[in-house]
C-alpha cells in the first residue's frame, strides 16, 4: 500500500528522535510534522528533562503529553532544534512560517547548536518562492512594507483574520523566485517594521530528514 504523507511525517519524526540527547531540553517546532514529533517525543519524556516550545500551539501539546516546558531564557542554549518547513533545498536553505510561527522558530533555531528539518518529500525543491514567503510585521508597518516588497519584484497578501503569537500580522509574498536566499533574507531584515521573514537561510538546517516513499533520507550541510 502506498504510504501517505502523514506517514512520511510520522516516519521522519521518528527518525528525528534519535538526535535528542538524553537528559537534555529539546527545541521544538510548530507544524503537522513536529506535532508528529511531539507525540514521538512523549514517548521517551522520561529520558529528556523538558521542551522550549516555539509557539503557543506546541506548548500546548507538549503539556498535554506531560512534557515540560521551559522558557528559552531559563533554559540557556539548547543542543537541538526540531522542526518541519514549507519549502526546503538541497543546501538546507528553508520557507518557514505556514504556520506563522517563524519569528518563534527562528528565536529557538538560533539559540540551538543544531537544527534538524523533518519533512515529507513534496518540501524538496530546487528554487525557494513557490510557497508564499511569510513576512512577520509591525501593524503600522504593513503598507509601507507592502510598498517596498513589490519593488523588490513581490506580490504582499495580508493573512485575514490571523495574529501571531506576539501581536503582529503576516504579509504572504507571492510570485518570488529566490535565487539569493541569503541575500533576500538579510534585504528583508533591513527593512522597518519587519520583525522577521520566513527565510531560514543564513542559519539554515544542519541535517534534514526527508521521507520518502524509498524510506527516510539524510541530508546534511
Ligand atoms: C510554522 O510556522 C512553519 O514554519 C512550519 O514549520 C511549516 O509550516 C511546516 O509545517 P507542516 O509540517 O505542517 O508542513
Amino acid at each position: 500500500m502506498a504510504l501517505s504523507q502523514d506517514d512520511l511525517k510520522r516516519a521522519v519524526a521518528q527518525a528525528a528522535i534519535a538526535y535528542v540527547p538524553n537528559d537534555c531540553i529539546v527545541g521544538v517546532g510548530t507544524g503537522s510534522t513536529a506535532n508528529f514529533f511531539i507525540d514521538e517525543l512523549a514517548q521517551i519524556k522520561h529520558k529528556i528533562r523538558g521542551a522550549v516550545a516555539s509557539s503557543e500551539a506546541s506548548a500546548k501539546r507538549l503539556q498535554g503529553h506531560g512534557i515540560a516546558v521551559l522558557s528559552l531564557n531559563e533554559a540557556g542554549e539548547l543542543p537541538v532544534y526540531i522542526d518541519g518547513a514549507d519549502e526546503i533545498t538541497r543546501h538546507l536553505h528553508m520557507v518557514k512560517g505556514g504556520g506563522g510561527a517563524l519569528t518563534r522558530e527562528k528565536i529557538v533555531a538560533a539559540a540551538s547548536q543544531k537544527f534538524i528539518c523533518v519533512c515529507d518529500a513534496s518540501k524538496l525543491v530546487d528554487v525557494l518562492g513557490k510557497f508564499p514567503l511569510p513576512i512577520e510585521v509591525i501593524p503600522m508597518a504593513q503598507s509601507y512594507i507592502a510598498r517596498e516588497i513589490v519593488k523588490l519584484g513581490g506580490q504582499p497578501k495580508l493573512r485575514e483574520g490571523f495574529t501571531t503569537d506576539n501581536g503582529n500580522i503576516i504579509l504572504d509574498v507571492h510570485n518570488l523566485q529566490i535565487m539569493n536566499p541569503v541575500e533576500l533574507e538579510n534585504t528583508l531584515n533591513q527593512l522597518a517594521g519587519v520583525v522577521t521573514n520566513g527565510l531560514f537561510a543564513r542559519r539554515g538546517a544542519d541535517v534534514l530528514l526527508l521521507g520518502t516513499a524509498d524510506g527516510v533520507q539524510t541530508l546534511k550541510r
